[in-house]
């Protein structure tokens, strides 16, 4: 097998792995299809721009490097708002937007983003300006470590933008690639539910 096969065919298994919620599986597998078989093979560290909540950040990475590894420790300065807890796909922690779907950034390879839009927690608002996602979940007390939050926010624009109008059965069927150890669900279903609620009031809605 070539290198260049090698490459390939781990961005496509990265890529597939790297989907959220079965609901979306099918476009996801699609777009990140498209996007693996777009990739060059690399050699080495080499300059990738990666657009990150709508600025060009220029990183160095290799091929093994993962979205999450580029965002938290190879830009200047570093997005730390998606976390690292399990970085093996199985808590959500890492959640991201790629091309507006909710993706794992630990199972992604950065090199598979060139092109593509990325949003993170910090692209959702900021500590003076909160979306109104982030704003709900301080009201409702919408975690106790945090570090299963900001995947959670992000998770939770997705699925109010996915299905507005969710029950609590559905709220939880697309919340259900997130994790939280400390036990917050209901105060995440909570705050999901006032983001509805208020939006159906006309609220500002960011
Ligand atoms: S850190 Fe990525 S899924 Fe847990
Ligand atoms: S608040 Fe601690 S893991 Fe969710």
């Amino acid at each position: 097998m070539s290198r260049r096969s090698f490459l390939r065919g781990a961005t496509q298994v990265a890529a597939a792995g790297s989907m959220i919620g079965s609901s979306a599986a099918d476009e996801m597998a699609a777009s990140e299809a498209a996007g693996a078989s777009e990739v060059e093979a690399l050699r080495g560290a080499s300059e990738l721009e990666i657009s990150v909540n709508g600025k060009l950040r220029t990183v160095e990475v290799e091929p093994r490097t993962t979205l999450l590894q580029a965002l938290r420790t190879h830009m200047e300065p570093p997005l730390t708002g998606t976390k690292e807890v399990c970085g093996m796909g199985s808590c959500g922690a890492c959640t991201v937007l790629i091309d507006g779907q909710p993706a794992y950034s630990c199972l992604t390879l950065a090199a598979t983003c060139a092109g593509r839009p990325i949003t993170t927690v910090e692209g959702f608002g900021s500590p003076d300006a909160m979306s109104d996602v982030q704003q709900a979940f301080c009201d409702k007390d919408g975690m106790m470590c945090g570090f299963c939050t900001p995947g959670f926010v992000v998770a939770t624009h997705a699925a109010l933008e996915r299905a507005p109008e969710a029950d609590l059965d559905e709220l939880k069927y697309q919340l259900s690639g997130n994790l939280c150890r400390c036990g917050t669900y209901p105060h995440v279903f909570e705050a999901a539910q006032a983001v509805q609620e208020d939006r159906a009031r006309g609220g500002e809605g960011r």
